[in-house]
């Protein structure tokens, strides 16, 4: 027997009235497969390994210059607002338009863009990220709502000629990732995933590395999102309509993995002379959530209907095989209360590098962690053009250039203006946004299925045999003109 998602929630009772609130995305909100393990495995699913004819090749391309990035914000949340703020320090960028379904959620992006010299007009309503979208002032929209709305929304910027980045990660089922791919190569409208992670200063330099051949054959990564989230998911006004907690209670699997793996996969060029094979997904119990949710829910009515929840396994891991025969270990831990742990441990037949548990450590192949001044010295060597380039800005400006996630989200927004205005490929494309989005239901199929394991679809069409390596890191390509303002 096979049942979707919703079929199933229905089955048990959870589409009440607590459905509702997801409001009208909720199909794409429980869209997650629930393949019923009860009369044995099922097919692969089949229906997610497209033959895809690719008709156009968006790795590498090139679209047209554009001299001043015209910029519209869709969900204006925590992200959106926060992207504001960072958007304002970047030269020959203009936020034209906001969108959001709450005007509430306009104050904080309001105040950051107060004296900035932008001042967007502000689109409200539950379907005016439309309208936003149709608009013919704009370049680019930054998508930032609630995860199982980035995809739809990213498509309907793309058929309105405009590229698109989107908050991670890109989409939350196989089919939608095909939607942006197919998208993508008709409309030839980037569609890039704002890995961040992969631009923090140890990631990047790590990244150099494997591109220079420190690493020899990268054999393995393990990579993780593992920080205690559940103050925030369980707090009345931290995400617009609790839609985090609904996803823990709605979805298995890895809903949040591309922290742990973009870096990782970047570093292992996938798309790019590999590709993801299959993976294997298994999770703990949830331990915590319900608990909690009822422990809050016999105090305050509000909390009632995530009472009766089932919510996703605390911990969540996930192995990845590629086509050339590497693996990446990818964990999930939004609940437990450990400190905050990315892991970033890359392993290869030459050396190998590990960030957390802090202090981050390089190994040069001799079975022992280099002492300080080896360390510094690599990290001196390895460093990174763009590195090299924000010292420069930092020397001119007289300023820290501090920005959030270790300086990786100033980074990233400037490379892709950057990029934009001299047309330049993005660092990451639309088969990358797709194969490290499909993992999320993936992940889902194979611990629902006993942790049997799944085929990733190759989103490349067979391209990624030739596709070359990208991120141009070193600003090899002519890219670097863009100023960044402080
Ligand atoms: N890359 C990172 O480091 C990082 C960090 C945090 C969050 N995120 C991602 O950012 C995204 C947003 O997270 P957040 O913490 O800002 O959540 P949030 O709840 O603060 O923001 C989401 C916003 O979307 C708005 N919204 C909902 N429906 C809408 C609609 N139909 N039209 C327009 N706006 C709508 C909400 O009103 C809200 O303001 C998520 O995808 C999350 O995974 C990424």
């Amino acid at each position: 027997m096979t049942m979707n998602r919703k079929q199933f929630l229905q089955s048990v009772g959870m589409l009440g009235a607590g459905a509702a609130t997801w409001g009208a995305w909720g199909d794409k909100a429980l869209a997650g497969t629930i393949e019923s393990h009860v009369e044995g495995l099922p097919g692969k699913m089949e229906k997610w390994q497209v033959k895809h004819v690719q008709r156009f090749n968006m790795s590498g391309y090139c679209a047209p210059k554009i001299n001043t990035v015209r910029v519209g914000i869709i969900g204006t949340g925590n992200r959106g607002s926060h992207h504001a703020g960072t958007m304002i320090r970047v030269d020959s960028l203009e936020i034209k338009a906001a969108a959001d379904v709450a005007p509430e959620r306009f104050t904080r992006i309001k105040r950051k863009l107060a004296k900035s010299g932008h001042s967007p007009e502000y689109h409200t309503g539950e379907a005016e990220w439309k309208a936003l979208c149709e608009r013919d002032d704009l370049d680019l929209v930054l998508i930032c709502t609630p995860t199982y709305m980035h995809a739809e929304m990213a498509v309907y910027a793309m058929e309105h000629g405009k590229h698109v980045i989107t908050e991670v990660p890109a989409a939350v089922t196989v089919e939608e990732c095909w939607d942006l791919v197919r998208t993508s190569e008709r409309t030839k409208m980037h569609c890039m995933m704002m890995e961040n992670y992969s631009f923090m200063p140890f990631h990047i330099t790590t990244l150099n590395m494997a591109k220079q051949g420190f690493f020899g054959e990268i054999v393995h990564g393990d990579g993780a999102y593992n920080t205690s989230k559940m103050r925030n998911n369980f707090s009345k006004t931290m995400y617009w309509n609790m839609w985090w907690l609904r996803m823990y209670g709605a979805r298995k699997g890895n809903i949040y993995p591309t922290h742990g793996m973009g870096p990782i996969a970047q570093m292992m060029n996938i798309n790019r002379g590999d590709r993801f094979d299959f993976l294997v997904s298994v999770e703990s119990k949830d331990f915590m959530m319900a608990d909690k949710a009822k422990a809050l829910a016999a105090k305050d009515g509000f909390y009632k209907e995530f009472a009766g929840m089932e919510y996703r396994g605390n911990m969540s891991s996930m192995l990845i095989r590629t086509k050339q025969g590497r693996t990446l270990n990818i964990q999930h831990d939004a609940t437990s209360p450990s400190p905050h742990n990315l892991i970033h441990g890359v392993y290869g037949t030459k050396g190998s590098v590990l960030f957390d548990p802090a202090p981050p450590k390089i190994c040069t192949g001799n079975h022992r962690w280099a002492d300080k001044k080896t360390y510094d010295k690599l990290m001196e060597q390895y460093k990174p053009g763009v590195l090299k380039q924000f010292e420069q800005f930092r020397k001119g400006l007289g300023a820290d250039l501090k920005s959030g996630h270790g300086g990786s989200d100033l980074i990233n927004i400037w490379h892709i203006i950057d990029c934009l205005r001299n047309g330049l490929p993005l660092d990451q494309d639309v088969y990358d946004a797709a194969a490290f989005s499909a993992v999320v239901e993936l992940s889902e199929w194979s611990v629902l299925n006993q942790s049997n394991s799944i085929k990733i679809p190759d989103f490349t069409a067979g391209s990624w045999k030739t596709n070359k390596p990208n991120m141009d890191i070193n600003l090899e390509n002519g890219g670097g003109t863009t100023k960044v303002l402080g």
